[in-house]
């Protein structure tokens, strides 16, 4: 059974492409085969993991001409992570997709077609979109990375009021599994606040994980490794990894709640 866990955040620079690319390295570094879907345009994902957003087949296809996933699915330099690139055509996508057929659906169609994979991350542009939209629809989760900043919580109703909607109307398991506090500096007073507050509004979802601030997270993309590769005696390896298991673990008792065997 594969399982598919949307990354998403409508703010901008929350660490979502950061966790899309930390956290499949941490799961496939425990033997999980996951799959990394560079849903967005920006490509950051595509480029942090060391591949190019020039590649002739890219998730463009696969939602604008029906393409298959499998083909243009590429290994990366880890093993078991694999990634379907984002592109540069993807600057048009969200346009593209709104005169077309089932245009919230494409995603789900598209991975529903792969085997093999034990986890799917999609790590979703900085808006409530149609690309987005296609990722909702597509995963049985969501993780939504928070950033431990100023006006943390501003747009998280309007996102957790769009999950409600895709699980009303065309995605009824739909759930939120995680909210990962990011950029934590623990000697800033505002940081600690804005993660206390957050756990506060959220008590069952916020991960007991948080993502410190790191230079080397931050440095990591540029060499297109992820952070388990470039440091992995980092602060914010461990973290990552750390975060893996937390969301292993609640999968398990999904699992569990699922097939109604006691926990
Ligand atoms: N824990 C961290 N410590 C320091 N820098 C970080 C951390 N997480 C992410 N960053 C850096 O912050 C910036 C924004 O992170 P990231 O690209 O992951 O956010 P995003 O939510 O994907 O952004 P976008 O909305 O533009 O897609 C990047 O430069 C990234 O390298
Ligand atoms: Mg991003």
């Amino acid at each position: 059974m594969t399982v598919t866990l949307a990354i998403a955040n409508q703010k901008g620079g929350v660490g979502k492409s950061a966790t899309a690319v930390s956290l499949g390295s941490a799961l496939a570094k425990d033997g999980r085969r996951t799959l990394l879907v560079d849903l967005d345009p920006q490509g950051n994902a595509t480029s942090a993991i060391g591949s190019s957003k020039e590649l002739p087949l890219s998730v463009h296809g696969i939602l604008i001409r029906e393409e298959s996933a499998a083909a243009a699915v590429t290994q990366t330099s880890v093993p078991d992570l694999w990634l379907l690139p984002s592109s540069l055509e993807m600057a048009s996508a969200e346009l593209e997709l709104v005169p077309l057929m089932g245009r919230e659906l494409r995603l789900r169609a598209a991975l529903a077609g792969l085997q093999g994979f034990d986890v799917i991350l999609v790590d979703c542009p900085p808006s409530l979109g149609l690309l987005t939209l296609n990722a909702l629809v597509a995963a049985d989760h969501v993780i939504v990375p928070v950033q431990c900043e100023y006006l943390a919580l501003e747009g998280l109703a309007q996102l957790v009021s769009t999950i409600d909607a895709v699980r009303a109307r065309l995605n009824p398991p739909l759930s939120i599994i995680s909210i990962l506090l990011t950029m934590e500096d623990r000697r800033n007073r505002l940081s600690m606040q804005v993660a206390d507050e957050v756990t506060s509004h959220f008590p069952e979802l916020v991960a007991h994980t948080r993502i410190p601030r790191s230079v080397r997270l931050a440095e990591a993309p540029s060499h297109g490794k992820p952070i388990d590769v470039y440091d992995p005696t980092s602060r914010a390896s461990a973290a990552y990894a750390a975060f893996a298991h937390e969301i292993e673990s609640r999968l398990a008792g999904r699992r569990r709640v699922a097939t109604g065997v006691a926990s």
